[in-house]
């Protein structure tokens, strides 16, 4: 089971609660919504700010990946996979499956132009070699196994590329250890050509371990903003991520 149907259970009474609270207020705000009106849109997604945090910047528990600040592609590109069911968490997806594809653009715009302080990052609870794996993982890649560099698409600040790549410097370790334990699985996907599952699918559970690691204690450079071009053409093809940013078909 994925941890994203089934959060540990010392998650689950806040979970319920924020879940119950939230269907209340969305429908609510959505029964309330029409015209939409963009300065009251704060408003109308504090049912989403019930389980992400306050604006978004993260519940302190961890689970609750942070939204704000996240390129808009990307956060777009989720909302869509929660809603048609690419992505599986159930309290979630229900609140989206009314909304329409432009409603939840303006609710990914929304929530990337906030700019939060990040928290500072986790400290360090592996040994030194699993970091040493996670670090190379992340900047070099494993040829052996056909592991790209994850900087070739992710930046090498690890902020991510607008509009489609996320950030990956000092996210909690689970979340990243589910989420590519989801893609490995099947259980996340992404449009096709769905990259990260290729790439995940390579990752033996110890690769994965080593990099949720090390990113997590990865403080986010300044600001955290996805920079706006990647450092170098993307050598994979990726859905969601436009072809301008990619390489020429020969030079892959
Ligand atoms: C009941 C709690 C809950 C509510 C309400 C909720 N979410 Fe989520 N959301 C989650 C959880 C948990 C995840 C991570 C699921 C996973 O592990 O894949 C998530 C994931 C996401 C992601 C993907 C983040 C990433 O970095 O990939 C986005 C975007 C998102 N939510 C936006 C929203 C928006 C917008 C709303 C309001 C319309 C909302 N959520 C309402 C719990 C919730
Ligand atoms: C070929 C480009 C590419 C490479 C290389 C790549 N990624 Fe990604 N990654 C993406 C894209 C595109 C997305 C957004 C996928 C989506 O829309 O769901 C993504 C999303 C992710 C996410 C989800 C973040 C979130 O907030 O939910 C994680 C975690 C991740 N990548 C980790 C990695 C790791 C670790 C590596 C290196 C081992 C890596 N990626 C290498 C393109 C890439």
């Amino acid at each position: 089971m994925s941890k994203s149907s089934t959060p540990s259970s010392r998650w689950l009474p806040s979970l319920a609660a924020r879940a119950a609270l939230a269907v209340l207020s969305l429908s609510t705000a959505i029964a309330e919504a029409a015209p939409i009106v963009e300065d009251s849109i704060a408003q109308r997604v504090q049912a989403c700010t019930g389980c992400h945090g306050a604006e978004g910047r993260a519940a302190a528990d961890g689970y609750y990946p942070r939204i704000a600040g996240k390129p808009a592609g990307y956060l777009h590109n989720q909302l869509l996979n929660f809603r048609d069911g690419r992505r599986q968490y159930p309290l979630m997806s229900e609140l989206l499956q009314p909304l329409s594809d432009d409603y939840l653009l303006e609710i990914a715009r929304h929530f990337s132009t906030l700019e939060l302080p990040y928290p500072a990052p986790a400290r360090p609870a592996a040994p030194q070699a699993v970091l040493a794996r996670g670090e190379q993982l992340v900047r070099k890649g494993d040829d052996s196994k056909k592991i790209p560099a994850c900087t070739g698409c992710h930046g090498d600040r690890l902020t991510g590329v607008a509009p489609a790549i996320p950030g990956l410097a000092g996210l909690p370790r689970d979340y990243v250890a589910a989420q590519l334990s989801g893609w490995k699985s099947g259980i996340r996907h992404a449009d096709a050509p769905d990259c990260m599952a290729q790439i995940a699918q390579r990752m033996a559970p110890d690769d994965i371990n080593a990099v949720a690691h090390w990113l997590s204690v990865q403080a986010v450079p300044a600001g955290g903003k996805p920079a706006l071009a990647p450092d170098r053409p993307l050598t994979i093809r990726c859905g969601g991520v436009p072809a301008t940013q990619m390489a020429p078909e020969g030079a892959r």
